[in-house]
């Protein structure tokens, strides 16, 4: 797969795997985004808070698991240039109608981050929701595969839930100590946040840890 530049025309959308019976393509091809639970509107505000925070304004950035496109857009809409990406080829269908719609230009391309061919070297990698899908063995192969894509200096934020939630149901969770081994060594941990997924519908919301990782 070629690099992504993010300056392809508004909505551009480039699918490189056929479509597959996932659970996540499942999802998004039948149900609409934004009853699903994950869905907001506008910028995260942990993400935005940590933009402001470490003067990250600009530059090349991944929304690693893009889902409903809200974040990318909102990214875009910000002056970044943007790439978003998701496992689910529905997903990138659906957000890439949904960016052309809104008039903002994001890249829109369907990748597995655990398989990627990405060739991008990023300013700043999002990633609200994904990190914590996968098992102990799956995370541990996540930090190298993330970690080739962002440039050196360059940060990397996670939202991910935390191990103080304590609802059955949902992703893993994940603790701060998790967080210091996998990425300690590669990336400078700049803040462990406690905070909650303000999207989800459910009352209260979910407990979720914010990480902002400065690439070495
Ligand atoms: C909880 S949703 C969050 C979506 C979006 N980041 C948001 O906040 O609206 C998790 C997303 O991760 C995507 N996903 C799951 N496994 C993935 C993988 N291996 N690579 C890329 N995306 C993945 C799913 O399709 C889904 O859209």
């Amino acid at each position: 797969m070629g690099p992504v530049t993010g300056t392809q025309p508004t909505g551009t959308m480039i699918l490189r795997r056929k479509r597959e019976g996932s659970h996540w393509e499942q999802m998004y091809a039948n149900q609409d985004v934004e009853t699903m639970p994950w869905y907001h509107a506008g910028l995260d505000p942990d993400f935005a808070a940590a933009l402001e925070r470490y003067g990250i304004d600009g530059g090349e950035a991944l929304d690693l698991c893009t889902g409903p496109g809200t974040q990318a857009m909102a990214l875009a809409e910000r002056g970044f240039s943007v790439t978003g990406t998701d496992i689910a080829a529905a997903a990138v269908e659906k957000a890439c109608i949904r960016a052309r719609a809104a008039g903002v230009e994001v890249t829109f391309q369907q990748n597995d981050i655990l398989a990627s061919r990405l060739e991008g070297s990023f300013d700043v990698v999002f990633d609200r929701g994904c990190f914590h899908l996968f098992p102990a063995g799956k995370r541990r192969e996540y930090v190298p595969a993330v970690a080739r894509l962002i440039k050196s200096g360059g940060y990397l934020l996670i939202k991910c839930f935390s191990y103080l939630e304590t609802r059955p149901e949902g992703p893993y969770r994940i603790a701060p100590n998790e967080v210091e081994s996998l990425f300690g060594s590669g990336f400078e941990i700049l803040a462990i946040r406690h905070t909650t997924f303000g999207g989800h519908n459910e009352k209260p919301p979910p407990k979720a840890l914010f990480c902002v990782l400065r690439k070495h």
